[in-house]
């Protein structure tokens, strides 16, 4: 099984991917790692894993679709199998949904459908929820929309700094993706032998 991540950012969800394959704890290859931002730290961090990173900017394609047809054609001599988003700021359109049907997923630092966006850790701590937690679903073309696959709980202390519940958020993210992308995979191998 070949998997393929998407990042905008930091990259701490690809690191956990990359070194959950590397350990072996994803059974599958790391093919590629897709960036639409050059200056994003997760390229350092594919350098760091010997993935194969490819930076591909909107802004240097006509449309989104010539943009996303571009991402096909580095995916499809892959063979991928499965694209896990990770801090990709982009809503994904026909063609990589039509590209790849139910095999692109996304992570989301909150439980959906509460607190879509981009500042969702924030938004739940400001608006005094008592529990939050971490989404895994299905990409369709609303922002984190989609089937839910899995979700994890988390509790929110009285008096809880930000900083510290976004350390406990990354932390469910990251175990929750590797325990989640095992799985499915896991499902695909069985359905196709
Ligand atoms: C993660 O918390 C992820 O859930 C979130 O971006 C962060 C990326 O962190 N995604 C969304 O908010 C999607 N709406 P990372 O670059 O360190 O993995």
């Amino acid at each position: 099984m070949n998997i393929a991540v998407f990042a905008s950012g930091n990259g701490s969800n690809f690191a956990a991917i990359a070194e959950a394959v590397k350990t072996g704890k994803i059974k599958a290859s790391l093919k590629a790692l897709i960036v639409d931002k050059p200056k994003a730290y997760v390229i350092t961090r594919a350098k760091e894993y010997n993935v194969p990173c490819y930076v591909i900017e909107l802004k240097n394609f006509n449309s989104k679709k010539e943009y996303e047809e571009k991402i096909v054609s580095i995916l499809k001599p892959l063979n991928i199998d499965l694209i896990c988003l990770a801090g990709y700021m982009k809503i994904c359109d026909e063609v990589l949904l039509n590209n790849y049907p139910n095999k692109i997923i996304n992570i989301h630092p909150a439980l959906l459908p509460a607190f879509k966006g981009a500042h969702a850790i924030l938004d739940a701590y400001n608006y005094g929820v008592k529990v939050t937690g971490v989404t895994i679903h299905y990409v369709n073309k609303e922002i984190d929309g989609g089937k839910i696959i899995a979700q994890e709980a988390i509790m929110i202390a009285d008096e809880e700094k930000i900083e510290d519940l976004e350390a406990r958020i990354h932390e469910v993210e990251h175990n929750l993706y590797v325990k989640t992308i095992n799985k499915l995979l896991e499902d695909y191998d069985a359905r196709i032998n």
